[in-house]
């Protein structure tokens, strides 16, 4: 029996789940910051969905999707993405009427056949947002300097942003039809698949990995030249603001995206250490989709970008904001010495993790092993307790950055750990929330210890 991970899947270890988490959490804190709510949805939709949505010619749909059906012969599929979910949550809960523009962000695996290589595998992740409601190109730009500035903060610096429009529905049927007639000259060298794709839907043609379709695309019109005055000045409104907000791009006319539903403008992220063809993430207007899935006629705008590749690009960039702490200021180590100090110590592990994280020594080993695995693990202080501490109520206090070492009081422990350790966290994270009336509690705590 081979029980290994399915082939483009991976196991999240600790340390790397470390950064994982450091990645995903800058990324909500700036989310949070620019309006954006959580929205969690179903790993598996109705398989119709996406054909509706991401398109029946795309190679998501065509190539990529995991579809099952259920004991009813129901047909589903895992997600490939997420902005169709999002939007079909949107209309079944009517979202719109309490929000005239809706801003949503959401996080976790998504899951597409793909053939694995670095950056590519069949389970990823993705950190995406979706703005509904609102066309104005304010909205397009804020969202890619956004996108700009979570990957600044995950450790990315050599960002190259993408940028091209692809108008509304009138201008797409202009271009659309120039394109039959580019490559309608040269149809005989076009692969199979773009020779069908050419009648249904010519700019998947530009999507094309085949080297002599992408040969072919590469001197086609650009779709500029097709946009109706209206798209025109939204485009030129989005490039003048990204230009206001220090956000530099390159325009770049071969980005139609791989997913059907996108009008206007769309966008990636590139890293040179990637690749061409492994983009960091991208996204884009689609003001049809709404209407089109059964809500009013809605525009819409988002981004999702690949978890996985922000991990490796930040790797590459060598910056350690999502790198490993060195030394957890907000971590004690609990050692002791002697078996009576050992109880002791198990009650009071308990007692502080209230509001700090505590690694309580299990073994007994001798104390210098203990500071020894108190350094491995990047515990920022050590509490000794042996027989003497006990005996007097105290505790020494070893601060490991330093070296220096204190003598408290419980009391006065409970009063520098809220005071110095907690301190060091940010008050709106989880933790800070359990950490309300954290001083009373923890006072209350050590004073009903009995060593
Ligand atoms: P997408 O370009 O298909 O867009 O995927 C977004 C990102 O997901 C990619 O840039 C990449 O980082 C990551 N990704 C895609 N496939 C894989 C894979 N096989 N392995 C690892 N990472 C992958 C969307 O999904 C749209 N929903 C984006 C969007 C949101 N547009 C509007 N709103």
């Amino acid at each position: 029996m081979d029980y290994r991970v399915p082939r483009g899947t991976q196991d999240i270890l600790p340390p790397a789940s470390g950064r994982w988490q450091r990645a995903e959490g800058v990324a909500r804190e700036l989310l949070e910051r620019f309006g954006y709510s959580e929205i969690r949805t179903p790993v598996f939709e109705m398989k119709e969905l996406f054909l509706r949505t991401v398109g029946e010619e795309t190679d998501i749909v065509q190539k990529e999707m995991y579809t099952f059906s259920d004991r009813k012969g129901r047909q589903f599929a895992l997600r490939p993405e997420g902005t169709a979910p999002v939007i079909r949550s949107y209309v079944e809960n009517s979202l719109w009427k309490d929000h005239p523009l809706l801003k949503l962000f959401y996080m976790g695996p998504m899951f597409r056949y793909d053939r694995p290589q670095r950056g590519r595998y069949r389970q990823f992740h993705q950190i995406g947002a979706e703005a509904v409601g609102s066309l104005n190109p304010a909205v397009d730009a804020e969202v890619i300097s956004m996108v700009a500035m979570i990957l600044r903060a995950a450790g990315i610096e050599r960002v190259t942003v993408k940028l091209n429009s692809l108008g509304e529905a009138e201008s797409r049927e202009r271009y659309t039809r120039a394109l039959q007639s580019y490559f309608g000259a040269v149809r005989s060298r076009l692969c199979g698949d773009c020779d069908k794709r050419l009648e249904r839907n010519p700019l998947r043609v530009l999507d094309c990995k085949v080297p002599a379709c992408r040969e072919l695309a590469a001197d086609i019109p650009p779709m500029e030249d097709y946009l109706s005055t209206k798209s025109g000045e939204h485009y030129e409104q989005v490039q003048a603001r990204l230009k206001r907000l220090g956000v530099k791009f390159e325009k770049d006319k071969h980005l139609v995206r791989g997913l059907d539903y996108y009008t206007r403008t769309t966008f990636e992220f590139h890293h040179g250490e990637l690749g061409a063809s492994v983009a960091l993430g991208g996204g884009g207007r689609y003001d049809r989709l709404v209407r089109e899935i059964g809500g009013p006629d809605t525009p819409a705008i988002g981004f999702s970008l690949g978890t996985e590749r922000v991990l490796l690009a930040a790797e590459r960039d060598r910056r350690d904001a999502a790198g490993d702490a060195p030394c957890d200021r907000s971590m004690i180590y609990l050692a002791w010495i002697g078996e009576k100090a050992g109880e002791a110590a198990f009650l009071l592990a308990n007692a502080l993790r209230r509001a700090v994280r505590v690694e309580l020594e299990l073994e007994s080993r001798s104390i210098k092993a203990q500071f020894r695995q108190a350094g491995k693990l990047g515990a920022g202080y050590v509490i000794v307790l042996g027989e003497r501490e006990l005996a007097e109520g105290r505790v020494q206090l070893k601060d490991m950055t330093t070296g220096e070492q204190r003598d408290f009081s419980l009391s006065a422990l409970a009063d520098f750990i809220t005071k110095e350790m907690v301190g060091y966290r940010n008050d709106k994270s989880p933790h800070g929330r359990i950490d309300r009336n954290l001083g009373g509690q923890l006072d209350e705590a050590l004073a009903s210890l009995q060593f």
